[in-house]
């Protein structure tokens, strides 16, 4: 069988990743580009791809599959780059942009026959960038979100989806409209967020310097996302302006309300408002939800001392329990902290209780 050469471009945090489950997919012969010397010679030496070239055209060429994984105005150009490359076969290309529609405006302007376009974005990431933060199960059990144009058919998004199935994904079909209001409401915008209420506590910590050590479990947890790449992000605010900037007269709006609601002592009102934000936050960890993943989860008193994670973690190996996730939700020094395992099935829940409870954990499974 002739193997099909795929082509990476752009081999960061994304492009790697992906390059590590598609090593898993037979007659495959993977290729990479990018603009960092180094991350091509990162990626030769630890045995990411096969080969690796410095001229994207030269190497497309060469490819019956291309990944676009760079950022996203990089992406943009690629693709009317790919306007100006005279190609002998077939090429299916795909991206990873976080940001569809500026994409898929690019790519209803390919002109060639031999061409045709799937948007992707698989929705998983890190704090990191660059090919070293590159890794295997950086998808498993994310969403996958991928947006046929009219020129591309079944065929070639089973080709795709059974390339990327190494990932662990699962695929969900939208449209890149749809797809970037969506991932403004439940992504971009609140990355914004996470970011101002860091520079609001910077502030207010020039009066109060003690500010840092009592930044605990709840602040850190809100604020996590604002760890992330900067350059990445800005990118994604401005690809994605009008809908942030949307997003944000309506966030100002309400906060003014909020503000009214506070200033004039409307307690009933406040309550209210905080109820049904509850309400609908604990839905959206509901089992029962649709495209939202369920977990199952138990949660588990832990004291702050050496060890403690590992002792919890081997209790469970011992039964062969895989434990989906491990979130530390609060821990300071030296007192009881809470630790989150996110099980996969009810059943390994259920066990993982039963055995923490033997060896004398408090534990906690909320219905
Ligand atoms: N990081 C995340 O959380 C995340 C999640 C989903 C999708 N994405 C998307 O993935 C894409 C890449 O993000 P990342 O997190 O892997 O970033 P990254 O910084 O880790 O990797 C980007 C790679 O692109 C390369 N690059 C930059 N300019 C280039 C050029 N002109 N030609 C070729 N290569 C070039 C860089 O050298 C780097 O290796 C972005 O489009 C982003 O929107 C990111």
């Amino acid at each position: 069988m002739v193997k099909e050469t795929v082509l990476i471009a752009g081999l960061g945090l994304i492009g790697g990743s992906l390059a590590l489950n598609i090593k898993e997919v037979e007659n495959v012969h993977i290729i990479g580009y990018d603009a960092n010397r180094s991350s091509l010679d990162y990626c030769i030496m630890n045995g990411i791809v096969d080969e690796v070239y410095d001229d994207f055209a030269e190497a497309v060429k060469l490819a019956d599959i291309c990944i676009l994984a760079a950022p996203v105005s990089i992406t943009v150009d690629l693709i009317h780059q790919l306007n100006h490359i005279t190609l002998d076969k077939e090429l299916l290309v795909t991206d990873v942009g976080s940001v569809k529609s500026l994409i898929m405006e690019a790519a209803e302007q390919l002109t060639s026959d031999l061409v045709t376009f799937i948007g992707g974005h698989p929705m998983a990431g890190s704090h990191k960038k660059g090919i070293q933060a590159a890794r295997a199960h950086l998808f498993e059990n994310a969403i996958y979100v991928l947006s046929p144009t009219e020129k591309s058919n079944e065929e070639q998004l089973d080709k795709l989806k059974a390339l990327l199935s190494p990932t662990k994904c699962k695929f969900l079909i939208l449209d890149p409209e749809e797809h970037d209001e969506m991932t403004s409401v439940i992504s971009h915008f609140p990355h914004l967020i996470a970011s101002s209420l860091v520079h609001q506590a910077r502030n207010w910590q020039i009066k109060h310097p003690y500010i840092p050590k009592l930044a605990a479990g709840g602040f850190r947890d809100i604020t996590r996302i604002a760890s992330s790449n900067p350059v990445m992000w800005r990118d994604i605010f401005f690809q994605n302006k009008e809908k942030m900037s949307r997003l944000l007269a309506d966030w100002i709006e309400e906060m003014q309300q909020l503000k009214e609601l506070i200033d004039t002592g409307e307690k009933q009102q406040i309550e209210t408002y905080l109820e049904q934000s509850r309400d609908y936050r604990d839905g959206l960890d509901s089992k029962k939800k649709g495209a939202i993943l369920s977990y199952y989860d138990l949660y588990v008193d832990i004291f702050d001392q050496p060890g403690a994670l590992l002792k919890v973690a081997g209790l469970l190996a011992e039964h062969d329990i895989s434990i989906n996730n491990i979130e530390i939700l609060e821990i300071r020094e030296g007192i009881t902290g809470v630790l989150r395992l996110s099980f996969q099935n009810k059943n390994d829940q259920q066990l993982s209780n039963a055995i923490l409870k033997k060896h004398k954990y408090e534990t906690l499974i909320e219905e």
